[in-house]
């Protein structure tokens, strides 16, 4: 059992303590918002409750042992006192994680981890000296008490054994760490999406296509295959030929980077910012985000649950 800090509270935050939670450990969670701090222990609920439900975790999980387990404090101070690792999940903006990380450096235990989850930022570069040789970035995907993949890389100083501790706490939490040898801005799967959302914004920003019809192709045509098959074993399933082809006859120019969207920018101008909002993209009907987050979870349970029993395609 190790003593875990969650700093910041949000949609990420919350999470990671939950799970951090689950998988043994003592946590305690704060942020500098005291609303987002409080709603925090309602949406970890919600998440156990359908976890347990679904029969993922023990029916002795209920909101008093969780209560018990994570800890809401509003002190960063005192929520990182004594901590052995502690995870960042703060908004991701590259003067505020500075800032929190020169505060960081003063309060840490000698021997204490920082593990950041930042999902694109090269955090090392913002990190004070003190707090380079055992700062790491451990990046989680939402929800991450169903998501197992951990993007675990070290900065040009990290000692690696900061690197082997967290690898094995995800380990034995029933994670899928995939360790890089060094920074990888965007990891993997961010770089994958990165791209997608490139060819995304430019298919709504010129009226291409409707956002249901994005998600229409993604669900029925894409995604079907990529649980079973991940994209490189698909391309076997292809033939690599045909791959080959593809690359020299192309049929269209890719997206040119853009720093903004059109859509995107409205949407947000006009306060649809998700779920957490009650609009995005599309219009979430009223229902709160307790309600949106407990069917997303029970869907992606049952998912996950047949993608156990189905295994996917491996090659070697
Ligand atoms: N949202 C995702 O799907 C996702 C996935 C993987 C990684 N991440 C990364 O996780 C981090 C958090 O993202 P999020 O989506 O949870 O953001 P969020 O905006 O939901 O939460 C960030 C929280 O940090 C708090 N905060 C800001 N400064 C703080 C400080 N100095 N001390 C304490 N709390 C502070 C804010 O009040 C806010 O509640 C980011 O680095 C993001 O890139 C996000």
């Amino acid at each position: 059992m190790t003593e875990v800090a969650v700093v910041g509270a949000g949609l990420m935050g919350h999470a990671l303590a939950l799970v951090y939670a689950l998988g043994g450990h003592q946590v305690r969670l704060t942020d500098n918002r005291a609303e987002t701090l409080q709603r925090a222990p309602g949406l970890m609920a919600t998440a156990l409750a359908t976890l347990v439900e679904a029969g993922e975790v023990d029916a002795s999980w209920d909101r008093q042992r969780l209560s018990h387990t994570v800890r809401c404090i509003t002190s960063l101070a005192e929520s990182v006192a004594g901590a052995k690792l502690v995870v960042e999940a703060i908004v991701e903006r590259p003067d505020a994680k500075r800032a929190v990380y020169a505060e960081l450096e003063r309060l840490l235990d000698a021997d204490a981890i920082l593990a950041s989850n930042t999902s694109n930022l090269d955090i090392f570069p913002l990190l004070p000296d003190g707090l380079q040789k055992r700062t790491i970035i451990a990046h989680w995907y939402t929800p991450p008490y169903l998501c197992d993949l951990v993007d675990l890389c070290p900065g040009p100083h990290t000692d690696p054994a900061a690197i082997t501790t967290v690898r094995d706490m995800a380990t034995a939490m029933g994670k899928v760490p995939v360790v890089f040898k060094q920074m990888v801005q965007g990891y993997v799967a961010n770089r994958l999406q990165a791209a997608m959302q490139l060819e995304v914004y430019r298919l709504l920003d010129e009226r291409l296509v409707t956002p249901k019809d994005i998600d229409d192709s993604v669900i029925h045509g894409l995604a079907l295959r990529i649980p079973i098959l991940g994209i490189m074993a698909k391309a076997d399933f292809t033939g690599l030929l045909l791959m080959q082809h593809g690359m020299k006859n192309r049929s269209y120019t890719p997206p040119v980077p853009r720093d903004h969207s059109d859509t995107l920018d409205a949407l947000i101008d006009d306060g649809r910012t998700g779920v957490m909002s009650g609009k995005g993209y599309f219009d979430w009907g009223g229902r709160s985000p307790e309600e949106l987050f407990r069917e997303r979870d029970r869907k992606l349970l049952a998912l996950k649950q047949a993608l156990r029993r189905i295994r996917p395609m491996e090659g070697t």
